[in-house]
């Protein structure tokens, strides 16, 4: 059956969103986990050591993607096509709709991607914390004991090797926030929880991993995008300042489902660079309008940013484009409904991944755009593509 907003089951279930409105304990929650992986590991570094990658490789990273029906599926053969010389793959947020809950993770996780040999590793998505993120932690960290008690499993064992069977990491991921360190880049990933924040030891974590002595480049994959549909998001300042002090040269993250690329002029110790910001939410939930988003001359940012958008799609792009969103939202009622109305489970889809490819000479990006099943979409090229050399500042 295909998964659905209209069911007021599923807004339920996702309970914790609206008592997030009032009292968000996420980032309390979030230490508390963090805690339980230091104990297990011995670290709180939260170091993920793939000394095994080679100097060049590429991934692919995927966006609220887990709604387990054709919305989802619509992107698979083509994820794999693309994925087949990757050396992982990355869901940057919302791995399970509507609560992260561990037992539907064979539906919207496990089946899906059971034919991507690789590792797929994740950043929590507002919908995976829903339940507190303990299906998360048992499935992308490993971690199969309850949050305040490490003697109450949260899993029966048994059935996780069953799961385990239609598919496995060979590496789990040391925590929900966790940096890779790669001979040209480091990747660093971030939870921004349910409303967008990233607490204070996350922060503290942040700033030091993104302060290393040799100054690499460096890839943000978030939850929350800091710049979406044309505006710029406060609580995710103070990521923002990490991302400008830096050597940050790529941002991408999910959340909106859909695919923006923002050109950001800023500077790293009085030098200027560009910082590339993607939303890249379009791996298999509803689609969130795109005709809402300003012309990119249009958008206004804080004064103290400094950022001026001019042309498109140089500066600004977007996919679907406005019109094609217009055009599928169409019908006076659902322009009024929020977009989890206009879940659309037949074609055509667009949905959306980015491929990544780390070289010696900079980064390459290649955004894919899956509009149907079958041959048209799966053999189409990027819809879009550039470079981000590293000797640019
Ligand atoms: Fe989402």
């Amino acid at each position: 059956m295909a998964f659905s907003w209209g069911n007021p089951l599923n807004w339920f279930r996702s309970y914790r969103h609206l008592t997030a409105f009032v009292w968000d304990t996420t980032n309390k929650k979030r230490e508390e986990w963090a805690q339980r992986q230091a104990q297990r590991l011995g670290s709180r570094e939260f170091a993920f050591f793939r000394d095994d990658l080679p100097d060049e490789f590429s991934f692919v990273v995927m966006g609220d993607t887990g709604e387990g029906d054709s919305s989802q599926m619509v992107a698979v053969d083509k994820f794999l096509r693309e994925g087949a010389d990757t050396e992982f793959s990355v869901i940057a947020s919302d791995v399970i709709y509507p609560s992260g809950r561990s037992h539907e993770y064979r539906e919207k996780f496990y089946v899906p991607y059971r034919n991507y040999p690789k590792d797929i590793y994740a950043v929590p998505g507002n919908h995976d914390w829903y339940d507190e993120l303990t299906g998360f932690m048992i499935h992308f960290c490993d971690n199969t004991f309850h949050r305040l008690d490490p003697n109450q499993q949260t899993v029966d064992p048994e059935k996780l090797k069953m799961l385990r069977m239609i598919r496995s990491n060979r590496f789990f991921q040391p925590n929900m926030y966790f940096y890779i360190d790669t001979k040209f880049v480091r990747l660093v990933f971030v939870d921004t929880g349910i409303k967008g924040r990233i607490g204070d030891s996350q922060r503290e974590w942040l700033l030091r991993v993104s302060d290393d002595a040799d100054d690499k480049p460096k890839i943000l994959i978030s939850g929350k995008p800091i710049f979406a549909n044309g505006q710029f998001d406060e609580r995710l300042r103070d990521v923002n300042d990490i991302v400008n002090r830096f050597n940050y040269r790529l941002v991408v993250a999910g959340d909106t489902h859909n695919f923006q690329k923002y050109r950001i002029p800023a500077s790293t110790n009085g030098k200027r660079k560009i910082v590339w910001h993607l939303v890249n939410g379009g791996g298999g939930a509803y689609l969130s309008r795109t005709h809402i988003i300003p012309e990119a001359k249009d958008m206004r940012f804080p004064p103290d940013l400094g950022i001026r958008l001019t042309g498109e799609p140089d500066d600004f792009d977007c996919y679907p484009s406005r019109e094609v969103s217009r055009k599928q939202y169409g019908s006076w009622l659902l322009e009024r409904l929020p977009d989890a109305f206009a879940d659309h489970d037949q074609p055509p889809y667009h949905k959306s991944f980015v491929k990544v490819y780390i070289r010696a000479a900079g980064i390459l990006v290649q955004v894919f755009g899956i509009r149907h099943f079958g041959e048209e979409s799966y053999n189409a090229g990027p819809i879009s593509e550039w470079e981000i050399p590293f000797q640019d500042m």
